[in-house]
């Protein structure tokens, strides 16, 4: 307080109503309040401030409007008497929703609508920055936008046709056709975007590949980081390799994957990777836009999740990454349960209570350093000593697999085939990844080109 300088660098803050809906008989990891809650905390992340909210239960969304038509006046004259400028709901609208809801409460009345997807795709925007992530986010936002551009967003069109985007320009918008109206012009410079940003990711993604089998052949094995957003993964990660990794109390802080080594008892080593955070109704397009940074997931050989044991949804949040980690296809990674924030906890010994029924975890305080060595230990054990079940069917050409089975693994049985050999057995946790296409049941072609 002792400079008192005006603030002319800050933009104003927006004024957002938040709309939420249970659906009777849907089943959701968090409740109709905790899931609005979490809605206003991601507006703020997004530099909104949430100036009411609005709820209804129904049977199924309204076909026109989402919500009934009752309950949009209502909307109405709340937005009017708060003075909003944004209208968010707390689900995906469809794109005749959003154009029903526009005419409704834009152009002329100035208030947006937008959904929980288009809110976190906007924070994903301000949060990437690394070129993988912000042509990931830059292709979510158009896909998102596409089906639903109205007069609205032509904003996005310009910037899409006329190289506005921060990851260089795809060409000009192109004259009208004849009988093209505007919105088709549009419609076009961003499908002409789209094309070149999933060009663009196609190369970097070839490059993270190749880093990626790089860090595979070093045989180090891989840990990546995973939890809900704000459960205190890059303060973790900090911690452990005493690096700067941007720690935000905001949703989302970090959208591209750092990587870090990490010295663990017994002088073994591993690669911890961050990650993006998760969150209950994640929106799919956004999962397949990230499916690059998703894959430092799907190829780790362990996964440490973190939670945020101090959070009243801690055990839901658990859930939905659970649920998340499931849907991408790395259910099948071991995972090590860190249970963060004890220090914050009133009754420490809930935690106690939660780690006896969530297996393999511990509890910690990444921020003040508490029982660290304890979950090194745990992760040394599950990349070093702990064995996990495997049966694998392996060409002959992928010799040095064979020996890697045979002389870090436990073989129990073995059959020589025609193509390759299939062996059952242990390994330890760190080389499941390595031997994952392998596996016997998916992969049964070992056939060496010669007719059966
Ligand atoms: P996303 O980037 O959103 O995925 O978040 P994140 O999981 O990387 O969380 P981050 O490390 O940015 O931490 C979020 C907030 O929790 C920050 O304000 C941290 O200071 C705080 N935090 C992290 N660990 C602890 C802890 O052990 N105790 C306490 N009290 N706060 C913590």
């Amino acid at each position: 307080m002792s400079k008192k300088k005006p603030e002319p660098t800050l933009p104003p803050r927006e004024r957002a109503f938040l709309v939420g809906v249970e659906f009777k008989g849907r089943r959701t990891i968090l409740a109709l309040n905790d899931s609005l809650a979490e809605l206003a905390l991601l507006a703020d992340t997004a530099g909104l401030d949430v100036v009411g909210e609005l709820t209804q239960k129904l049977d199924r969304p309204h076909s026109m409007t989402f919500i009934g038509a009752g309950k949009v006046d209502e909307l109405k004259a709340l937005a009017e008497e708060t003075l909003a400028q944004v209208i968010i709901f707390d689900e995906e609208l469809n794109p005749r929703h959003q154009r029903e809801l526009e005419k409704i409460f834009g152009p002329d009345s100035k208030v947006r609508v937008m959904d929980r997807t288009g809110l976190i795709l906007d924070i994903f925007a301000q949060h990437a920055h690394t070129k993988e992530g912000m042509l990931q986010v830059e292709l979510a936002q158009y896909e998102y936008y596409l089906p639903r551009l109205t007069r609205q967003w032509t904003h996005l069109a310009r910037q899409a046709g006329g190289g506005g985007g921060r990851t260089g320009s795809a060409g000009g918008v192109g004259l009208r056709g004849p009988g093209e109206t505007q919105l088709e012009v549009d419609r076009r410079a961003i499908r002409k975007r789209i094309d070149h940003l999933k060009a663009e990711l196609e190369k970097v993604e070839a490059h993270r590949g190749r880093y990626r089998a790089q860090r595979k052949r070093s045989r180090i094995p891989t840990v990546a980081l995973v939890g809900y957003t704000n459960a205190g993964k890059s303060t973790l990660l900090n911690r452990l390799a005493k690096s700067e990794v941007y720690v935000a109390d905001q949703l989302f802080a970090t959208l591209d994957p750092t990587t870090r080594r990490v010295e663990l008892p017994g002088g073994t080593t591993a690669l911890l990777t961050d990650t993006v955070g998760f969150i209950q109704k994640l929106p799919t397009t956004l999962v397949a836009a990230f499916h690059a940074t998703l894959e430092e997931i799907t190829e780790a050989d362990l996964l440490l999740h973190v939670v945020d044991i101090s959070h009243p949804n801690a055990l839901n949040q658990y859930e939905s990454v659970q649920i998340t980690l499931d849907d991408i296809g790395a259910g099948h990674i071991p995972v090590v349960t860190v249970l963060n924030k004890i220090d914050r906890l009133h009754n420490p010994e809930s935690a106690q209570e939660t780690m006896r029924r969530v297996p393999k975890s511990v509890a910690i305080s990444a921020a003040q350093g508490i029982a660290i060595k304890e979950m090194l230990l745990l992760l040394h054990q599950e990349l070093y000593e702990a064995f996990i079940p495997v049966e694998v069917r392996l060409p002959y050409q992928q010799g040095v697999l064979i020996s890697l089975f045979h002389e870090m693994g436990q073989v129990e049985r073995i059959e020589h085939g025609r193509g390759g050999v299939l062996i059952q057995g242990r390994i330890p946790g760190r080389l499941a990844a390595q031997f994952k296409p392998w596996k016997a049941k998916k992969v049964v072609e070992i056939e060496d080109g010669e007719s059966e």
